[in-house]
């Protein structure tokens, strides 16, 4: 189809600025400088790592064939308390565009400030719902009125440090809200929903930031001010819904992220590049992988419900940074040949052919030149295609002709050698060698009523109640009782996990499973003569980012019940009773993390520290382990808790919670469609079932002190651990002998059908040899269903 030259000017004026560009659009691609460019781009949430590795992360990228990074930002980090903003360290928003400007690369700014991303109330802070008459994300004054003023403050830093397109900076694209095109349905596509929609990009073209704006998921009632786009793990049979506008894909979920309790998701590389070549087969151009670098959720208001520490995302950048192989390679190679075939690509004329069911031959002619893909949809049969030459397309794979006779590229054709990520001992630092203190977090205030901040007969919801200042809200109350009594206590709370106490001794403890966060904690209770204290703590894990009205799902004991049921059956119901709250953990009031002087702790030089004793706090120093390579602590051991170092988070731990073993653990064939979303038969290439679900807690190098300063790891630890078997680690990426076909188990169509394990040597794996079944996995999911 010949391309309909609608050109949309939008930024004509940027004379006298140096090295100002203009961004437009028309029906085949972004035409920046007058130019139609191919948008090859990556996701890097700036604040899912440190300032210190932006510009490795971002050169990694370019040097991976991308020439645009994109990030959302993140409205509860910069605004923690209304009107009080954070734009230091991780969070220096401004410092990253210069990065990505310093690389020489584009960038796509995604506002939001509704951003989903597995990011904590998806990017909203808390706060909002103080504020009278507040509705989330619909058309009201109070939530318009603070979604302009934080958009504002972020487009108004971004033009003071000149980072527009026009203003001679890197960003090319701006977003506003995210996917709400698909609350809206969940929402009947109410009036308030899509007055509030139109508002948004009104509200965002009033900033005139001088390029476009996108809306990614707007499928239906689009405002005619803003550029529709996909997500997904394939956009190739998506298409924009009006015409003028290019084929962007802003969301190519790449891997998937991982909760508490869930192996580990692989999106294989062959899958990966076949959605790739798939999209500019199929007209697309402007095409960004969330994620590229994942990162770390450093922070408790970081991960979204039940989500792990690690954002690690199956990136081609692993968690700290490293290149992860083939996956990186591979996709490099595709980038290159996509962008030797850029101006073909985005001025030919297009022509597709079937050359039988789910085969499919374009080509892309523009003057002498012309550009060929021939893509195999099939899920079981290779196929010969005649093409200026006789060539085999595996089943489930793009081949691209750059010339139309000779094969640059498949997508299932991996040339690049497999990474493996190794975790070494670091020499100074094993377990035996660190010395530990510790101290009990104070419980005794709350063991009575008498000490919480206010009063209510109500069992309150978690959320409304503590601002989300803390994981934990205590619930106290009393109640007389005429002699001794055995009880049964019932607590039903919308979660995400309960301790209960009962005159002060721990009688129950228990946390959501299987995303269900919901359930009822059963535990005895002894009551005494006289008055009887009832104390509850209930904790949330990461609050909900995703659906309509998402800010109404409810955490903690919201209305209970809560009863004593007697062995005859006689209840008491203490629902309506006079429950006292109090909002966190004395020893978060008390800033244990930061290691102020004055604090008591016990046991150091000692060599005794109490072991699985909950809510305890851990002290130790260590030295920085040497070279350059990432640090992670291995807290195996521990149940569940939260870390620092030097006073930085790390993050919440809970290397107790094992990942489940399922189907989808046993099998890994590329060809078919990927799905993480879905249901539990769709999922394939799990690893990591049934062993913790995050073992391993990434310390950025800049986290450290060197040249022999000590420095210090605190572990508050709730659930009862043991913090001796701690120890820290460096991360070396060694390739496997995966791509050597001497090493290849071959079954059917040359295609690898299972790793097997050889005794004899095999490298520096750390623990139990290559036959652990850790290793076995690796290679596995590596391995199986590449040629
Ligand atoms: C999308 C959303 C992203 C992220 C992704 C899953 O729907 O826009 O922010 O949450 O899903 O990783």
């Amino acid at each position: 189809m010949a391309s309909r030259h609608t050109l949309c000017l939008l930024v004509l004026a940027a004379a006298g600025v140096a090295g100002a560009s203009t961004v437009a659009y028309d029906d085949r691609a972004l035409v920046i400088d007058g130019q139609r460019r191919i948008i090859l781009s990556g996701a890097i949430h700036y604040p899912r790592s440190t300032p210190e590795m932006w510009p490795d992360l971002i050169n990694k990228a370019k040097r991976g064939g991308l020439n645009t990074i994109e990030t959302y930002v993140f409205w509860n980090g910069h605004e923690p308390r209304r009107r009080q903003y954070n734009f230091k360290g991780n969070y220096d928003i401004v410092r990253f565009f210069r990065e990505i400007h310093t690389a020489g690369m584009y960038a796509i700014l995604r506002i939001g400030p509704y951003v989903c991303a597995e990011w904590n109330y998806g990017g909203l802070p808390a706060w909002l719902r103080d504020i009278p008459g507040m509705q989330f994300r619909l058309h009201n004054e109070p939530f318009e009125r603070e979604m302009e003023t934080f958009t504002t403050l972020i487009v108004n830093k971004m033009k003071e440090a000149s980072m527009f397109a026009g203003q001679g900076g890197p960003i090319i694209l701006a977003q506003i809200e995210n996917e709400y095109g698909d609350i809206m349905a969940q929402l009947n596509n109410n009036r308030s929903a899509s007055q509030y929609i139109h508002w948004c990009a009104d509200m965002a073209n009033k900033q005139k930031v001088g390029v476009p704006w996108i809306m990614c998921q707007q499928n239906h009632d689009l405002p005619h001010n803003v550029i529709n786009t996909c997500n997904g793990f394939y956009c190739h049979d998506w298409y924009p819904n009006r015409t003028g506008i290019p084929k962007m894909w802003t969301e190519n979920w790449i891997g998937w992220f991982k909760k508490w309790g869930l192996p580990d998701f692989h999106r294989t590389t062959e899958d990966s590049a076949f959605a790739v070549a798939m999209f500019f087969q199929k007209r697309g151009s402007v095409m960004n992988y969330y994620m590229y670098h994942g990162g770390t959720n450093f922070s408790r208001t970081t991960g979204g419900p039940y989500l792990t520490t690690s954002y690690d995302y199956d990136a081609p950048l692993d968690e700290y940074g490293n290149i992860r192989q083939p996956k990186y390679g591979h996709l490099k190679n595709l980038h290159n040949v996509l962008l030797s075939m850029e101006t073909t690509l985005v001025h030919g004329e297009y022509n597709e052919s079937s050359y039988g069911e789910n085969i499919t031959v374009t080509k892309y002619t523009y003057g002498d030149s012309s550009v060929c893909f021939v893509s195999n949809q099939l899920h079981d049969r290779d196929v010969n295609v005649t093409l200026g030459g006789t060539h085999l397309v595996p089943a489930w794979s793009v081949s691209i002709l750059p010339d139309c006779k000779t094969v640059a590229f498949n997508t299932a054709k991996i040339k690049t050698p497999a990474s493996v990520m190794v975790m070494r001992p670091s020499t100074a630092e094993e377990p035996e060698a660190l010395n530990w203190s510790w101290m009990p977090e104070k419980l005794r205030p709350f063991m009575t009523d008498d000490c919480g901040s206010f009063r209510k007969n109500q069992l309150l919801e978690q959320i409304t109640t503590s601002g989300d200042q803390s994981d934990y809200l205590w619930y106290m109350t009393s109640l007389e009782h005429k002699g001794e009594g055995t009880y049964t206590l019932y607590v039903n709370t919308t979660g995400h996990e309960l301790c209960a106490f009962v005159n002060g001794e721990l009688v129950g403890q228990k946390h959501s499973t299987n995303s269900d966060y919901a359930f009822q904690l059963e535990s005895l209770a002894k009551l005494h003569s006289g008055k009887n204290y009832i104390s509850l703590l209930s904790g949330t894990v990461g609050l909900t980012n995703y659906g309509a009205l998402f800010e109404l799902v409810p955490a903690g004991i919201v209305g209970g019940p809560v009863k004593l049921v007697g062995p005859n059956g006689t209840a008491i119901d203490l629902t309506k009773n006079s429950w006292s709250y109090a909002t966190g953990l004395d020893g978060e009031h008390r800033q244990i993390h930061l290691d102020k002087p004055g604090n008591n702790w016990r046991g150091h030089n000692e060599g005794i520290v109490p072991v699985y004793r909950p809510f305890t706090w851990y002290k130790t120093s260590f030295d920085a382990p040497a070279g350059e390579e990432a640090v992670v602590v291995d807290l195996l051991g521990l149940n569940k808790g939260a870390a620092w170092v030097n006073g930085n988070s790390l993050g919440r731990y809970w290397p107790s919670y094992a990942a489940a073993e399922m189907d989808g653990c046993h099998v890994c064939d590329y060809r078919r469609e990927f799905n993480a979303a879905g249901d539990e038969s769709d999922l394939q290439c799990l690893t990591g079932c049934g062993e913790p679900s995050q073992r391993f807690y990434h310390v950025p190098r800049s986290f450290l002190r060197r040249d022999g300063e000590p420095n210090t790891l605190i572990l508050f630890e709730e659930a009862g651990g043991d913090p001796t078997r701690a120890a820290f680690r460096t991360v070396a990426v060694a390739t496997t002998a995966c791509a050597s076909p001497g090493a290849e188990v071959c079954g059917e169509h040359g295609v690898i059908a299972g790793v097997d394990v050889v005794r004899g040597s095999c490298g520096a794996y750390y623990e139990g040899g290559c036959e652990t079944k850790a290793a076995l996995q690796t290679f596995t999911a590596a391995c199986v269903g590449r040629e």
